[in-house]
């Protein structure tokens, strides 16, 4: 018999391991998940040690100062454990790694290999060269659209992210990621629908679609095929129960992906539809390419075909000439719309980008206060909206239990965690089935409340 490379304990020693961490939003948590099939795949294991690593990525944003901070002070620590050890790879991926490139090599000579977030299909290639040639390696190339296999590892559970569309044709003056994702490109549907069919075959029962600009998704595409299309031919997969999808950009919000949301019974009643601002100085200042007026419109489309549709959004606060006028009409505007929720960000200018270096900038002591009211005003109106449902009925997918406390935790359709109990000595619900919730209490994190 064949023996495995795992059998002995000294070859045990040479089966090379990886330790991944990711920084920024679902869509590098994805990538990551991806980078873990390809190195399984080649006979890698992984590790949480990064000592014990012969290969750490570190996975990276750059959408804000922020993230650029908390990427480079990670790697500061992790440079250290290549101290005397010549084999380990210390690789960065991801958003930084496209913006900066060799830039970080220079500044951390540890770091063995950089590319950018479109790179992940070329791993296996970089590190081999890496080994041969036993210098740094650079990878950028945006002309990879499709990658299926090998899958990607994705944490056993209920929910799984699947990217269907990448990068960003839009110029948001204050935004890297254009720079960092490339020009927008769209998977096919049919290799979308048998993803989502072998994930349902792994027990996965809810989806989330990614994108940068995913409701842009085919736009150009030859087949003529756009948003609206994939999420009915999703609709269609038998297994899965829902289906959820970000970020969608109010311009490409069309009338076929309401009619669509609306229509399928699977695509939940959840839109996150970032603003920016009430204001339309400041809406023209960051090239959103919309008025608030035009946003309404969308809003007015959505409610009216799905009335009781969620409704959450980012906001920027303390952008270049933003004034209390300004800011005002922010506010207006989230109690206009009655968010379900929002990600509010205080302006960070990034280089290279169109709003770089504009004069106007407000203190950081104004945009500090502006950032508390609104989150003051947003905290209050997500409590009340979830006070309202006290007394209401949740229907959540239960994603986990726990025998200790018997309770039982997931979300609702409209996206807000609920987390149940049970009012009798029978079983938990299992993960991945759906549970009524009657709801007792909330916080402004979510409800609580015991199964009917
Ligand atoms: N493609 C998505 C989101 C991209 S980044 C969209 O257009 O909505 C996620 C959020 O980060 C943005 O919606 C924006 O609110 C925020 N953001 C992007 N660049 C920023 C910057 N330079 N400073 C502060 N917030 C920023
Ligand atoms: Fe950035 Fe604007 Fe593109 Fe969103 S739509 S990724 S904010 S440029
Ligand atoms: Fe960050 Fe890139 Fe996502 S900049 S937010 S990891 S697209």
């Amino acid at each position: 018999m064949e023996k495995h490379a795992t059998d002995s304990p000294s070859s045990l020693q040479q089966t090379p391991s990886y330790h991944i961490r990711t920084f920024g939003c679902q869509m590098n948590v994805h990538d990551s998940e991806r980078m873990a099939g390809i190195l399984a795949e080649a006979g890698y294991r992984s590790t949480d040690d990064p000592e014990a690593a012969s290969l750490i990525i570190v996975n990276t944003c750059t959408v804000r100062d922020k993230a650029d901070q908390k990427a480079l002070s990670d790697l500061g620590r992790l440079r250290l454990l290549k101290k005397g050890e010549g084999e380990k790879i210390l690789a960065v991926t991801g958003c930084m790694a496209e913006r900066e490139q060799e830039r970080l090599h220079r500044i951390m000579p540890e770091i063995d290999l950089v590319a950018g977030p479109a790179q992940v299909r070329n791993l296996l290639p970089m590190i081999d060269r890496l080994r041969a040639e036993k210098r740094f390696q650079l990878g950028r190339d945006f002309d990879l659209p499709e990658m299926t296999t090998p899958p990607a590892i994705r944490p056993p559970g209920v929910t799984a992210l699947v990217t269907v569309q990448e990068g960003c044709d839009k110029s948001c003056s204050y935004c890297v990621v254009p720079r960092t994702r490339g020009p927008e490109r769209s998977r096919p549907i049919a290799s979308i629908v048998s993803e989502v069919r072998g994930l349902v075959s792994q027990g996965y029962r809810e989806v989330t679609l990614l994108g940068q600009n995913v409701n842009g998704y085919g736009k150009g595409a030859p087949e003529g095929e756009g948003f609206a299309d994939l999420l009915l031919a999703l609709d269609r997969v038998e297994g899965l129960l829902r289906i959820r999808f970000t970020t969608s950009h109010p311009s490409d919000l069309d009338l076929p992906t309401i009619g669509a949301m609306a229509r399928s019974s699977k695509v939940m009643p959840h839109l996150h539809l970032p603003v920016q601002s009430g204001s339309d100085r400041m809406l023209r200042l960051m090239e959103r390419g919309y008025t608030l007026e035009e946003y309404r419109e969308k809003i007015r489309h959505l409610r009216a075909a799905i009335p009781d549709v969620a409704l959450t959004t980012d906001l920027i606060v303390g952008f270049c000439e933003e004034s209390e006028e300004d800011f005002q009409r922010t506010l207006e505007a989230v109690r206009e719309f009655r968010f379900d929720g929002a990600f509010c960000f205080i302006y960070s200018p990034r280089p290279g980008t169109p709003a770089y270096g504009r004069e106007g900038l407000p203190d950081r002591s104004v945009s500090l206060d502006r950032f508390r009211r609104l989150d003051d005003l947003l905290t209050g109106m997500v409590l009340e909206k979830n006070r309202g449902r006290i007394g209401a009925t949740e229907e959540i997918l239960v994603e986990r239990t726990d025998e200790a406390s018997r309770t039982f935790s997931g979300r609702s359709p409209h996206f807000r965690t609920v987390r149940g109990r049970l009012s009798d000595p029978g079983p938990l619900p299992s993960p991945g089935e759906t549970a009524r919730v009657a709801v007792e209490s909330c916080t402004k994190a979510g409800l609580a409340g015991v199964r009917i």
